[in-house]
Order: C-alpha cells, then sequence, then structure tokens
C-alpha cells in the first residue's frame, strides 16, 4: 500500500474539497458574462483540475499542456513545451491549473506565453503555494494553501512520477528517498 509510505497528512481531502468548491465558486462569479478558458499544466494539474472545474457552474472550455522546466546549471528560465493547447485563445479569458507553484519559473513562463499569443487576460490558479521558495515574481490570483518549503506528494504532485493518486497532500518518509 503507497500509504505505508506517507510520513505525515500536511492536507486532508475534505480541506481540499472544501478549497475546491471555494475556488471554483470565486472563478465562476469572476467570469461570470465571459467565455472562459481553462488550461491544465499536465500531469500534476489532473484531480485539482477535475474537481475545480465540477465546482463552476457556468459554460467553461477546458485544454491542457505538457511543459518542462530546464533545472540546474543549464537553465534558461525558460520552460519547453512537450505538448500545446488546442484551442485558439486569441483574445480570450484564460486561466492556467497547476498543482503548485514553487520557484515561479513555470507558472511566468507560461502567463508570458499566454500575453505573447495576444489573449485578453490570464490568470493562475493552483492548489498549492510555496511562498519562501519564489526567485520569479508570479502573481498566481487563486490558490488554496501556503506550505512551508518542504517536499510533498499526492493529488497530482509526484516522486519520481509515483503518488499522484493519493487523495491527499504529504510528506514521505525518508527512506524512500534512499531506495
Ligand atoms: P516552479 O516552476 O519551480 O514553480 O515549479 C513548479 C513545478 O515543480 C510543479 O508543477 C511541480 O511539478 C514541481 N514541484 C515543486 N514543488 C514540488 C513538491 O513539493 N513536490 C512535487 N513536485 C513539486
Ligand atoms: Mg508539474
Amino acid at each position: 500500500m503507497i500509504s505505508n509510505d506517507i510520513k505525515e497528512v500536511l492536507i486532508s481531502s475534505s480541506q481540499i474539497e472544501e478549497v475546491c468548491k471555494k475556488l471554483g465558486q470565486q472563478i465562476k462569479n469572476d467570469y461570470k458574462d465571459k467565455q472562459l478558458i481553462i488550461i491544465g499544466l499536465l500531469k500534476g494539474c489532473l484531480p485539482f483540475m477535475s474537481d475545480i472545474i465540477k465546482n463552476i457552474d457556468d459554460y467553461v472550455l477546458i485544454d491542457y499542456m505538457d511543459v518542462s522546466s530546464y533545472s540546474g546549471k543549464e537553465s534558461t528560465g525558460k520552460v519547453k513545451i512537450l505538448k500545446d493547447i488546442e484551442i485558439d485563445v486569441t483574445n480570450k479569458d484564460v486561466i492556467i491549473i497547476d498543482d503548485i507553484v514553487d520557484t515561479g519559473t513555470t507558472l511566468s513562463n507560461i502567463i508570458n506565453l499566454f500575453k505573447e499569443r495576444n489573449v485578453k487576460s490570464v490568470e493562475a490558479c493552483c492548489l498549492l503555494n510555496k511562498p519562501l521558495n519564489r526567485t520569479c515574481d508570479v502573481n498566481v490570483k487563486y490558490f488554496g494553501f501556503d506550505i512551508p518549503n518542504e517536499f510533498v506528494v499526492g493529488y497530482g504532485l509526484d516522486y519520481n512520477e509515483l503518488y499522484r493518486n493519493l487523495p491527499y497532500i504529504a510528506t514521505l518518509k525518508e527512506c524512500i528517498y534512499k531506495k
């Protein structure tokens, strides 16, 4: 059982459920009378995006992007697009959804990319925010929880591509990293 690998649950599934309701209603109110396009960043966005859109009682279009950020010494501070969207976003109102904003590199680059694509507006929505680790200035209008600068998994977030399917946010036991 993967739950045996968990050290501590930081955010429970009922807390997540509550925050998704709140964010969904907030987005619905902010975008009434607008044609909203919600774009998820794969794969981390999956459970969060699914719960957010179910809580927006309005017409929305959805699409996905897959991006990878360069890291380490080679870092250009840019992101590479592995899969692009199919919807035309010119002059449209867009919200980008991701699991977490950490350094801010991914979201600040994606937000700039959408501005270059001449959207009418672009905002970001993340379940988690690690404010202590920011290196890029990015404004995340919608977010669920601030968390300390600790590595977490679950609800879309992975360690070596695993644990995305946990229904809560948790830390892993130290022995998992030594395997
Ligand atoms: P940023 O570009 O540094 O803001 O990082 C965003 C990406 O880093 C997220 O979409 C995650 O994929 C990954 N990430 C950042 N912190 C964590 C974590 O604690 N656990 C798992 N993935 C993380
Ligand atoms: Mg990610």
